[in-house]
């Protein structure tokens, strides 16, 4: 695998995927995109998660004139279920409604994920868990995929399904994101799902409350608390990913705090 920052492209579709629900996918879009954003990316995130939809719950706006349900419908243009969020990252939300997930054809994110190219350096789709069929829909429209997991054999033992069907589908897997990691003696050592997956992690996210406190917020955990250290693990992804240098400086006092 050719490693991340020597890609050079117009624009990345990024499917954010896991094997397992609720592992912390909606969480690591939204505060990845927040830190591609802070580097000076355009961002669109959008709610590929059509049956339980959840971005627009963590950040807001949960009901839109226009979304992405509409678009799957030929009901609106696809630049019309578009919403800035206050960062400046843009969102693309799906319908919380049942009723309007009728009729819906998952290919058609496929030719959406082509017309958004020209609005954003960064389209980060939030997948479905698991192997049905949207949740491959999403990585079939991705030009690379991130997995998510926590350090537990269960969601390990999915991630890796997930990261077959990902190698079947011919998909360039750009690593692993562990988040929710407590650091007890009962979790998976991180170099053992890094073997276990056969991929690099990109990151390592602690278990941190601030992450329900922006929930509460409706907002990215980047943004409210910016210095804490489930920030900085994303934005240490995000720099990965985008293949930028980026050193985080540390006041003395969080040296101090750190240790
Ligand atoms: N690093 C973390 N620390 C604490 N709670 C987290 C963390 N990441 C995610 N969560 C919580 O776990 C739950 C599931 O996260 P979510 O991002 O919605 O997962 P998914 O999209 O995979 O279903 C949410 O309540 C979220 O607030
Ligand atoms: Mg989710």
């Amino acid at each position: 695998m050719g490693f991340l920052g020597d890609r050079v492209r117009m624009s990345r579709i990024i499917t954010i995927t896991s094997g397992k629900g609720g592992v912390g996918k909606t969480t690591s879009t939204i505060n990845l995109g927040a830190a591609l954003n802070k580097f000076g990316k355009d961002v669109i995130i959008l709610d590929a998660n059509l049956t339980t939809p959840n971005v627009s719950l963590h950040l807001g706006a949960p009901i839109v004139p226009v979304n992405l349900n509409h678009v799957m419908l030929g009901k609106a243009k696809i630049h019309e279920a578009i919403y800035e969020h206050e960062s400046g990252m843009k969102i693309i939300p799906s319908s919380l409604s049942v009723r309007e997930l009728k009729e819906i054809d998952n290919n058609k994110l496929k030719t959406i994920g082509k017309k958004l190219r020209k609005f954003a350096d960064y389209i980060i789709y939030d997948s479905a868990a698991g192997l049905g069929e949207e949740a491959i829909v999403a990585m079939e429209c991705a030009d690379e995929i991130v997995i998510v997991t926590n350090p537990e054999i269960p969601a390990v033992a999915d991630a890796l399904k997930t990261a077959k069907v990902a190698e079947q589908l011919k998909k360039d897997v750009l690593g692993v994101i562990v988040t929710r990691v407590r650091g007890t003696k009962t979790e998976m050592p991180i170099d053992n799902i890094s073997d276990m997956l056969e991929l690099p992690i990109l990151g390592v996210v602690p278990e941190d409350e601030r992450v329900q406190e922006a929930l509460i917020k409706k907002d990215a955990v980047l943004h409210i608390h910016p210095k804490s250290e489930v920030a900085r693990a994303y934005k240490q992804i995000a720099a990965k990913i985008a293949g930028i240098n980026y050193i985080e400086k540390l006041s003395i006092l969080q040296k101090i705090f750190n240790w």
